[in-house]
């Protein structure tokens, strides 16, 4: 197969899998690598562009990621985005200045020389997506400034054409930056010479090939949750491994109404074997009375490991598959440098056994393009995703018990209900029920009830990396209080359409 034409040296930034997602939807392959393996990858292949990543570290910081030499010297485009640029700047002599007390963070207006190559004919004002604390403040010799922010006068990109350096201070990357991609696509084609090389339906041929490789008479298991991921990788893999791979899934007793059901069916759609491990108790045992959502997650993630560990020793197994996306790795914390913001429970596990994610690199939509390549059914290329950790996240201010649990389950089946009567349902991207344990005051047949909350949070979203929460009609949430408050324990329902940011999906 050929070498894909972009490499990507990723310097820690949570945007970094996002510039090759953009990438790939402009339909040119990538790859991702750390400075030195990208150098070593360098040594053997001819890429037509490099793109130096965004950063979270500042290029002062002791330990701040750097690029080789070898690299800035390959004779071939490069664009630094956001840390990318500054490094480049500061490498070559510019000059690199913290902001003091005003982070351009967020959007901002920028002006771009529209005669530039990498702006041509873009006139006029522009939104753009920042999220930097230093600035260049002085061009390397030979750089000019090509955009400057409308508010701060700032420099928001550089380039010198003739060595082939562009550098942007802001996320070309992200939908929310007018003619973002319009600025990767002049770069890669008018100045890259880059061809399309790329369709969504590459990958299946792609993770068959890569795991084709080490199939060899090995055998394999698969953590299968029923959901989009498992399911899509489990059918990309069953024609390639055969009765060498097992799907198992963990019944943690946090699944919803009727899951395991569900489940069995999804396995049979994606034509794998599924054998159905139950551990109510031992998850229950294992996270004990936390109620603290990192400890919780850790807690299950262990349980959860050690069983995966468990079912691949019973098959003979060595190696375990997850459909790990993209963005459960960038909230891990595992891609360069990105910040901790959960622990997700199949990233990290750190098993006896080798592990394979070979959705690493890929979101959810992507994923879902996957399924209905390969003719899956509805309800699994369009199914909400729904996590491992389940109902466990969804109970908050006391221990997740299998009382809790029973209200959680319930209630999620309510709603989920009225919201399919409603046809809401199919249009939003996952529906969360949760349960607040903080009890409150309700009347109920004339006395006074301390009862639960139960919240209720549905959201859109492409790629879970960003999200809008729904507002619900007066009739649907009138709906939803009436039904739910049925429930002898629960006195109040509450409603949270916080975006992601701030919020994240789930509660936990
Ligand atoms: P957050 O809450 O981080 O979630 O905005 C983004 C998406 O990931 C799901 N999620 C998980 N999925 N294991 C998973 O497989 C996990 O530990 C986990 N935590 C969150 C979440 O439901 C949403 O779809």
């Amino acid at each position: 197969m050929e070498q894909p034409k972009v490499l990507i040296v990723d310097l820690g930034s949570q945007y970094t899998l996002v510039i090759g997602r953009t990438i790939r939807e402009l339909g040119f392959r990538t790859v991702i690598f750390s400075p030195q393996r990208a150098e070593k990858w360098l040594a053997t292949n001819q890429p037509k562009a490099i793109i130096l990543s965004g950063g979270s570290a500042s290029v002062y910081e002791e330990n701040a990621p750097l690029v080789p030499l070898a690299i800035l010297s390959a004779g071939v485009p490069i664009l630094g985005i956001c840390y990318g640029m500054q490094l480049l700047a500061r490498i070559l002599g510019g000059e690199v200045t913290p902001h003091r007390g005003n982070k351009e963070y967020g959007e901002a207006i920028v002006s771009f020389n529209s005669k530039d190559e990498l702006f041509l004919n873009m006139e006029g004002d522009n939104v753009v997506w920042a999220s930097h604390g230093d600035s260049v403040t002085k061009l390397p010799i030979g750089f000019k400034a090509i955009a400057h922010s409308k508010e701060s006068n700032n420099i928001s990109a550089m380039s010198y054409p003739e060595k082939k350096m562009w550098g942007i201070q802001f996320h070309p990357e992200v939908t929310h930056t007018d003619r973002g991609k319009a600025i990767l696509w002049r770069f890669l084609t008018v100045i890259g010479s880059c061809e399309n090389d790329w369709e969504p339906k590459n990958a299946i041929a792609e993770i068959q090939n890569e795991v084709g490789q080490i199939a060899n008479g090995n055998k394999f298991i698969i953590g299968f949750s029923g959901g989009v991921d498992s399911s899509t990788l489990s059918a990309i893999l069953s024609p390639v491994l055969g009765r060498n791979l097992l799907a198992v899934l963990i019944n943690t007793g946090a699944l919803r109404m009727n899951e395991v059901e569900e489940i069995r069916a999804n396995a049979k759609s994606a034509n794998v074997r599924l054998k159905v491990i139950n551990a109510s108790s031992r998850f229950q045992k294992g996270i004990g009375n936390t109620t603290h959502a990192e400890v919780k997650r850790k807690r299950f993630k262990k349980v959860y490991g050690r069983i995966l560990e468990e079912s691949a020793r019973d098959f003979g197994a060595n190696y375990i598959v997850q459909g790990s996306l993209a963005t459960d790795i960038i909230e891990s914390g595992k891609v360069g440098k990105a910040a901790l913001i959960k622990s997700h429970h199949n990233v990290g596990l750190n098993l006896s056994v080798n592990e394979l994610h070979p959705f690493r690199n890929i979101f959810k939509y992507e994923v879902r393009d996957l399924a209905r390549a390969l003719k899956l059914p509805a309800f699994i290329s369009e199914r909400q995703p729904f996590p491992g950790p389940g109902l466990f996240l969804r109970i908050r201010g006391k221990p997740p018990r299998p009382d809790k649990l029973a209200i959680t389950r319930w209630a999620d089946e309510k709603v989920t209900q009225i919201l399919r009567k409603h046809k809401i349902y199919d249009d939003i991207s996952q529906l969360i029920v949760g349960l607040n344990c903080t009890k409150a005051v309700g009347i109920k047949g004339d006395a006074r009830v301390y009862g639960y909350v139960v919240e209720v949070r549905a959201v859109k979203t492409s790629d879970f990396m960003t999200a809008r929460g729904c507002h619900f009609s007066d009739e649907v949430e009138a709906e939803i209080c009436s039904v739910i408050t049925k429930h002898p324990k629960v006195v109040h329902v509450a409603f949270y359409p916080t975006n992601k940011p701030p919020a994240t999906t789930e509660f936990e």
